[in-house]
């Protein structure tokens, strides 16, 4: 009698919504967790699906049923004469009814499996490169052909925007909403701006991949440019990077790595929204031991530098450009003359491709059209006699400038290596010198170095022919061309801008 009085208790409409409801979750979430557990990539967003979504509806349908069956135990105590809700009978000794459970059971089992397989399917997509970078196509261009030939162009979007965790899939979407917004009603910036504000912190993205301890030791780097002469006179510099990482283990600690990444927290504030004027420095050391650095160059005074809003330095302020590398002019040429793309032999050619590449443009197609116009007509009108001669050498490099347009230059978005400049260096931009300028000192006296020996060793410089047989020996740098100052006692970036204007 109890038994049936209690087997009776659940027969409610409110009970019976929650049984399905908690059956049709755990039905759909255990065998995507399946595909999940054996597939090969984790997805942040499925991950949210199957370990948070569905889990919470079959929770919520257990309780909706706890919630039905007290509600039934009160209606009959209020009235208990009344019979309670009858349900449909099922009869499995009668055979039409044992088939058509079976059909219904067969197609509910296959309607489960390809909910879970089409749903894993959606979820993969909304988080796959295709999306991201295809499905506002204009918008996102400049970004994803850029990450496409950068070294992270097989990872995914996601694992440097978004990242593991609710928290930052939650944020993820509010955002994507007002994206979307923005670009319906055309309200996006153009470029889009930088430094992304809202960026995850390194710790949780970068370094889900990359051991920030890691001991990478010194790197040897090989810069290859050639002038803007008629020669197109060709400049190498071989440098020592000391990258250096910071673990005892394997490897002593040292090099930029450990100075600015583990072996001190640094902080900084600046003055305007790209990071790029910065007054005031703080390193804390291991110990605790705290020293600030103010530049000469700012005139704002101590207390106004108290009230400014102070970043934690992460592997981002250096690597703002890990996937996004937008080449100057002057970098893009060279590579295609070192690599043998364009023929370097066509006099003045890296000079007139750079002006070329740095001219105002309103389009794409408008910049390919004067490009493929004005290279040959240069040379038509100004060396008639070679351009007979080496006619295809002329078109040849008026396609390698074309292409080298198409994967740097985004007139239509205002995006390039004026808009987003790269911080990895010193040359274009200050980049480094942001802070190694000299110019920041602290009370006691300390600067942070502009030695040119503290972040590299310059071991050959000059002509190819020279640096392939010099002995490497570290030694002071050589400007190419002798400019009438001491370079090194200005910041490059005062003449170099990336194009021929430099
Ligand atoms: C290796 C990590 C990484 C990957 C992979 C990556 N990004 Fe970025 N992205 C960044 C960083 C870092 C910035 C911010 C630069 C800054 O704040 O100065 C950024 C900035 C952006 C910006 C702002 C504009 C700009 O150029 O700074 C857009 C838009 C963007 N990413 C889109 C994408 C898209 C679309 C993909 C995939 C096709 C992608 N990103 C893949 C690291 C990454
Ligand atoms: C999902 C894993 C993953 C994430 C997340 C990731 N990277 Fe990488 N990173 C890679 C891989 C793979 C390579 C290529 C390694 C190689 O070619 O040896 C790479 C290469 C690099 C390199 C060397 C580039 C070069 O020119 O050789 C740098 C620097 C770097 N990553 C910085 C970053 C920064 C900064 C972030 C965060 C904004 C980041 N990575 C996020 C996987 C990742
Ligand atoms: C102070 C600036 C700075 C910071 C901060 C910084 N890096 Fe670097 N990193 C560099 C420089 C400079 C190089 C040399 C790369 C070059 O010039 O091509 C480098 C190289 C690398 C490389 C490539 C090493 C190789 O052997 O090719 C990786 C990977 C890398 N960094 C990851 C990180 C990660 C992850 C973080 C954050 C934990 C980080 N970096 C923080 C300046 C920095
Ligand atoms: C936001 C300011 C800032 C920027 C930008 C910055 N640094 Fe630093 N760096 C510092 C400070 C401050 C110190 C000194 C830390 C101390 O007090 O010991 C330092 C120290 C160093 C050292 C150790 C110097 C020594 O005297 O032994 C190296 C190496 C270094 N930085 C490399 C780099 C590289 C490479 C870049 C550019 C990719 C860079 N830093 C960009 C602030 C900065
Ligand atoms: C705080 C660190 C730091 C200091 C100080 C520093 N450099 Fe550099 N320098 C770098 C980094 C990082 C790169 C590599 C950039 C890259 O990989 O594209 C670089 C690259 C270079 C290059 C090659 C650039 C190219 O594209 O051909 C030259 C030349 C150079 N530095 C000269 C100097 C001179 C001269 C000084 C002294 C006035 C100096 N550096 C001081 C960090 C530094
Ligand atoms: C007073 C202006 C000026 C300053 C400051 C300056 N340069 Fe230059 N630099 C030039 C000129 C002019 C050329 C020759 C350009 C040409 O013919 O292509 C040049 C050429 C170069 C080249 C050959 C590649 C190229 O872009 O043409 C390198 C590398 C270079 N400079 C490095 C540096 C470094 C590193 C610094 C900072 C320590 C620096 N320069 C500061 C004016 C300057």
């Amino acid at each position: 009698m109890a038994s049936e009085q209690s087997a009776r208790l659940w027969r409610n409409p409110l009970s019976l919504a929650g049984i399905v409801l908690a059956f049709v979750a755990t039905a759909v979430g255990l065998p995507l967790m399946f595909v999940d557990l054996f597939s090969a990539f984790n997805s942040p967003y499925a991950g949210i699906l199957i370990y948070l979504t569905l889990p919470g509806a079959a929770a919520f349908g257990v309780a909706l049923a706890l919630a039905g069956i007290l509600w039934e135990r009160r209606r009959q105590r209020l009235y208990p004469g009344e019979p309670s809700p009858s349900l449909p009978v099922l009869d499995l000794n009668d055979g039409r009814q044992r088939l058509t459970l079976a059909v219904y059971a067969g197609l509910a089992a296959m309607v489960m499996v390809l909910l879970s397989v089409t749903g894993y399917r959606a979820y993969d997509y909304s988080d796959s490169v295709r999306f991201c970078g295809m499905v506002c196509h204009s918008v996102m261009k400049p970004e994803y052909i850029a990450y496409q030939r950068s070294p992270h162009a097989r990872v995914l979007c996601v694992a440097c925007h978004v990242g593991p965790g609710a928290k930052w899939f939650v944020h993820a979407k509010m955002t994507g909403l007002y994206q979307v917004y923005s670009i319906i009603f055309h309200k996006y910036p153009r470029p889009i701006a930088t430094p992304v504000h809202d960026l995850r912190p390194a710790q949780e993205t970068c370094e889900q991949c990359h051991w920030p301890a890691k001991f990478f030791g010194a790197q040897q780097k090989l810069f290859t440019h050639y002038l803007t002469d008629e020669k197109n006179t060709s400049w190498q510099i071989q440098t020592l990077l000391k990258i250096g990482g910071g673990d005892p283990a394997t490897g002593a600690p040292s090099g930029i790595h450990w100075y600015m990444n583990i072996a001190n927290d640094i902080f900084y504030a600046a003055t305007d929204a790209k990071r790029q004027v910065i007054p005031y420095v703080k390193a804390v050391d291991r110990k605790g031991h705290v020293t600030e650095y103010f530049s000469s160059e700012s005139t704002l005074r101590p207390e106004q530098l108290a009230k400014m809003p102070l970043r934690r330095m992460d592997c981002v302020d250096c690597h703002n450009r890990p996937s996004h590398v937008f080449n100057t002019p002057e970098q893009a040429v060279s590579r295609a003359f070192a690599a043998g793309l364009a023929d370097a032999s066509l006099p003045g050619l890296k000079r007139e491709a750079m002006r070329l590449l740095a001219g105002e443009y309103r389009t794409e197609a408008e910049a390919l059209d004067r490009i493929g116009k004005d290279l040959p007509e240069f040379y038509r009108k100004t060396h008639p006699a070679l351009y007979a001669r080496k006619a295809a050498a002329v078109r040849q490099a008026t396609e390698v400038v074309r292409q080298i347009f198409l994967a740097n230059v985004f007139p239509e978005m205002n995006a390039d290596w004026r808009a987003h400049e790269n911080n990895l260096g010193h040359l274009t931009s200050e980049g480094c010198f942001r802070c190694h300028d000299g110019e920041h000192k602290s009370r006691e006296g300390r600067v942070v170095s502009k030695d040119c020996n503290v972040c590299h060793t310059i071991v050959a410089q000059g002509a190819p022919a020279e640096v392939a047989k010099a002995r490497l020996q570290a030694q002071p740098f050589k400007h190419p061309v002798d400019v009438g100052v001491d370079v090194t006692q200005v910041k490059c970036d005062s003449c170099h801008n990336g194009t021929s204007g430099l």
